[in-house]
């Protein structure tokens, strides 16, 4: 039993279990997406590189939340991961990663109001300054890359020249 435990509501604790697993489902999805791209027969270490390390941020996410939560004096409650899609090429993939992020920030938004509705400006701070903006950034980079992907369509040496792009950034 928590004695640390102040204002922390059990739907709020609940929640951020929740978060922990849509955090976790989007860490293994880029990373069977980086498995993917990394197969002889696809052959793109740009985007292998890109999955790669958003799978560790999203795995950084998910244990900033663990942390949270045993902070606040709760327990984390961990349930099973959805499998990844079949990766079937860059643009698919683009659009999967937009997706699960779009999808994120429903979450975190939903997760942020449950915070308001149970008058926990700690948690509503922790979340805002953590992760609302650096979310709307990762969509947006995402987007791009998609416009650019599109921009490329069909064409080899497009898509050689993208991959080494990608894989030259920070
Ligand atoms: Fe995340």
């Amino acid at each position: 039993m928590s004695i640390c435990r102040q204002n922390f509501a059990s739907a709020a604790e609940k929640h951020l279990s929740e978060q922990i697993n849509v955090e976790l489902t989007a860490q293994y999805h880029y990373n069977s997406a980086a498995a993917y791209f990394d197969r002889d027969d696809v052959a793109l270490p740009g985007f292998k590189k890109f999955f790669k390390k958003s799978s560790e941020e999203e795995g950084e996410h998910a244990q900033m939340l663990i942390d949270y939560v045993n902070k606040r004096g709760g327990v984390c409650e961990f349930s099973a991961i959805e499998a990844p899609p079949k990766w079937t090429g860059p643009l698919m993939a683009m659009e999967a990663a937009l997706a699960m992020e779009m999808k994120v920030n429903a979450s975190l938004l939903s997760l942020h109001k449950t915070a308001e509705d149970n008058d926990d400006a700690q948690m509503c701070d922790f979340l805002a300054s953590n992760y609302l903006g650096e979310q709307i950034d990762g969509q947006k980079e995402i987007a791009d890359l998609i416009t650019n992907l599109k921009r490329v369509g069909g064409d080899n040496l497009g898509l050689f020249l993208f991959d080494q792009q990608l894989g030259s950034r920070a």
